[in-house]
């Protein structure tokens, strides 16, 4: 990890300590503890980070940003995770081929965004948060999946909006501009789905054990770990 996101992790951490130290001194008063020598450096250690976090904010204000861009990245990347899952899962067991087809192709787009993604990560110095295949919710109801993956690419399209807001770097904007179009795009082919499926009651026969297409790669990584 380069020094800049080192130090900027190293502030986020202190913040957090910060705050215990505090909510401990309070507890010292509220119940009457007089440990002076405790109470002293405790004052010195929220003094001292004060400072450290005053004079990081000022030394190191792009390493900051990169750090939340990071953080950012990361946060899209689950999103791009569950839908490389769900959707090759339920393309796999889609009876229907017009369904089977475009979840197919969601799935190898929400790939490339994670690609992307991962890459961008990389290139600020950083390393990717891999979600593993977690538990996931298994839907029966073919309507009730759409709907629910529906949402998901709304919440794609707000947090792509939201990072353009935030962070200025032309390469992220492209980045999530780029996205975000593929986004929307699978949220009208989704709506259309919706209105197919709403009057046909079709449901998926779950299996629980399931292989990701072999196609996958995300060089020394293994993001179909069981996690
Ligand atoms: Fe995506
Ligand atoms: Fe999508």
């Amino acid at each position: 990890m380069p020094f800049k996101m080192s130090i900027a992790s190293l502030k986020e951490t202190l913040e957090v300590e910060k705050e215990l130290i505090k909510s401990t001194l309070e507890q010292m008063e509220s119940e009457n503890i007089h440990e002076t020598a405790v109470k002293n450096l405790l004052s010195k250690l929220q003094t001292d980070i004060t400072s450290f976090v005053t004079k990081i904010k000022a030394d190191f204000e792009d390493g900051l940003k990169e750090y939340d861009m990071v953080k950012y990245l990361n946060n899209m990347l689950k999103l791009e995770y569950k839908g490389i899952f769900d959707y090759n899962y339920y393309a796999s067991l889609a009876t229907d081929k017009e369904l089977a087809d475009r979840l197919r192709e969601f799935g190898a787009v929400e790939i490339q965004h994670a690609q992307m993604i991962i890459d961008k990560i990389r290139a600020l110095g950083a390393k990717p948060k891999i979600p593993g295949a977690a538990k996931r919710a298994k839907y029966t109801d073919v309507l009730e999946m759409l709907k629910e993956h529906a949402a998901a690419e709304k919440e794609a399209i707000e947090l792509c909006e939201e990072g353009v807001k935030i962070f200025t770097d032309p390469e992220f904007q492209w980045l999530l501009g780029t996205i975000r179009v593929d986004e929307i795009s699978h949220q009208r082919v989704i709506k259309e789905l919706v209105k197919k499926f709403e009057n046909v009651q079709m449901v998926f026969k779950i299996q629980e054990k399931y292989n990701p297409p072999k196609e996958i790669n995300f060089k020394s990584d293994e993001p179909w770990t069981e996690g």
